[in-house]
C-alpha cells in the first residue's frame, strides 16, 4: 500500500495553538501531549494560530518572534512535519476566506454567548474588537477546512468546538454535505490545569504573576521554585478534594505527567507533608520538560531549516484547504 493510501485510510486530526507568549504546562498537558501521541494513529494537521493572536494587542516584532518560536517548539515537542502537516495559519488564506462564508451562517446571538469573549472583553474593555467577537467563526474555519474526525483541545475550548459543530451541521443542511462534523478529544487528566497562585483560575500565559504558570521552556530551577511556592490550603494531607483546589491541581499535574492514578499518588504521599509533595511534582515536571527545552534550543538556531519546514507545511495544508473551500463556495452559488 502506498503512503498516500495509508494516510487516506486513517482518521484525521486537527488542532491549533495561539503564539501569544510562552506556551505553558497547561497547553502541554491539556492539548500538546495528545497531539504528540495522536501522530501514531491518525493523519494529523497542526497549526500555529497566529491570526487569532491579534484579537488582543500585540507588538509586531514580538509577535513575529513568538510565531517562529511556537513553530519551533511544536517541532521540539516531537511533531513530525514530514509525516504530518505542521504549518502557520496566516500562510493559508483559505482560513479567513472560509470564515466569511461561515460568518454569514452564524448568528450574532450565538457568538454573544461565548464565555471566552465575555472574559476577554471584560479584561480588555479598551479593545473589544469585532475580531475578538467573531473569533470562534475563524476557529470553525480552521477546523472545518481539514475535515478532521477529532480535535484535541483542553476543556476551555469545548464551547468553541461545539459552535464549530453547530455551524458545520447548519451549513451542510442548508447547502449539502461539505463538512465533516468533528468530535472534541479532551484528555481525562490535565484538561484544565489551574493557576499555581489562584487555583480557581485557569493556568494562562497572560497571567501577570509569573509564579502562576510554568512555561514549557522554563529551566529546572524555575520550575521547581514555582511549584514550591504553589498556593495550597492550611492542612498537610495530600488528598484530592473539592475543598482543596490547590493540592488537587498539583495531584492532577503529577498524575498527568507520571501516569500514576490519584489513589497511587495519595498512597505514595501518605504521612508526608506538602513540602515533599510539591518538590516531587516540580521534579517530575522538570524531568519531562527538560528534553523538550534542549531540542528547542537546537531547532530555533537553524532559521533556514525552520523556514523550509513551515513553507512546506503551508503548501501541504493549502492543498487540502483549497479543495474544501472551493466546494463550499460552489455549494453557496458562487461562479468559480
Ligand atoms: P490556546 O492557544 O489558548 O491554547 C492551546 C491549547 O491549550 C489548551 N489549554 C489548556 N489546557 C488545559 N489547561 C489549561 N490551563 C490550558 N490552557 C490552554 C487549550 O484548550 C488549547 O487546546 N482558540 C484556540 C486555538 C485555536 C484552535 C483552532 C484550537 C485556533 N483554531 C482550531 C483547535 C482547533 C486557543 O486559543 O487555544
Amino acid at each position: 500500500m502506498s503512503e498516500q493510501n495509508i494516510s487516506e485510510n486513517k482518521k484525521r486530526v486537527l488542532s491549533c495553538i495561539q503564539p501569544s507568549g510562552m506556551l505553558t504546562l497547561g497547553n502541554y498537558l491539556g492539548a500538546l501531549k495528545n497531539w504528540i501521541k495522536m501522530q501514531d494513529e491518525f493523519d494529523c494537521t497542526f497549526a500555529v494560530a497566529d491570526l487569532h493572536a491579534i484579537t488582543v494587542k500585540q507588538d509586531p516584532a514580538k509577535l513575529k518572534q513568538q510565531i517562529l518560536s511556537t513553530y519551533a517548539l511544536l517541532l521540539a515537542l516531537g511533531l513530525d512535519p514530514e509525516k504530518h502537516t505542521v504549518f502557520i495559519q496566516s500562510h493559508v488564506p483559505e482560513h479567513t476566506a472560509l470564515s466569511w462564508l461561515l460568518s454569514c451562517n452564524t448568528q450574532f446571538g450565538e457568538m454573544s454567548r461565548m464565555t471566552q469573549f465575555k472574559d476577554k472583553s471584560a479584561k480588555h474593555p479598551e479593545n473589544v474588537n469585532v475580531g475578538l467577537f467573531s473569533y470562534p467563526v475563524l476557529m470553525a474555519a480552521d477546523i472545518l477546512l481539514y475535515k478532521p474526525d477529532f480535535v484535541p483541545v483542553g476543556a476551555d475550548q469545548k464551547q468553541h468546538l461545539e459552535i464549530a459543530r453547530d455551524i458545520a451541521v447548519r451549513f451542510n443542511n442548508k447547502y449539502g454535505d461539505v463538512f465533516t462534523i468533528p468530535e472534541p478529544y479532551i484528555p481525562k487528566t490535565g484538561a484544565r490545569v489551574m493557576s499555581l497562585q489562584d487555583p480557581s483560575k485557569k493556568m494562562s500565559k497572560s497571567d501577570e504573576n509569573p509564579n502562576a504558570w510554568v512555561a514549557i521552556l522554563d529551566d529546572r530551577d524555575t520550575i521547581i521554585r514555582k511549584f514550591k511556592r504553589a498556593v495550597t490550603d492550611s492542612d498537610s494531607v495530600v488528598k484530592m478534594s473539592e475543598d482543596k483546589p490547590g493540592i488537587s491541581n498539583l495531584i492532577t499535574i503529577y498524575s498527568a505527567v507520571t501516569g500514576k492514578t490519584v489513589a497511587e499518588i495519595e498512597k505514595e504521599f501518605e504521612g508526608k507533608g506538602y513540602g515533599e509533595f510539591k518538590l516531587a511534582v516540580g521534579e517530575a515536571v522538570a524531568d519531562e520538560l527538560a528534553p523538550i527545552k534542549e531540542r528547542y534550543e537546537e531547532i530555533i538556531k537553524d532559521k533556514k531549516t525552520l523556514e523550509e519546514l513551515y513553507r512546506e507545511g503551508s503548501l501541504k495544508a493549502e492543498k487540502v484547504a483549497r479543495k474544501t473551500y472551493f466546494k463550499a463556495m460552489k455549494k453557496v452559488g458562487f461562479v468559480l
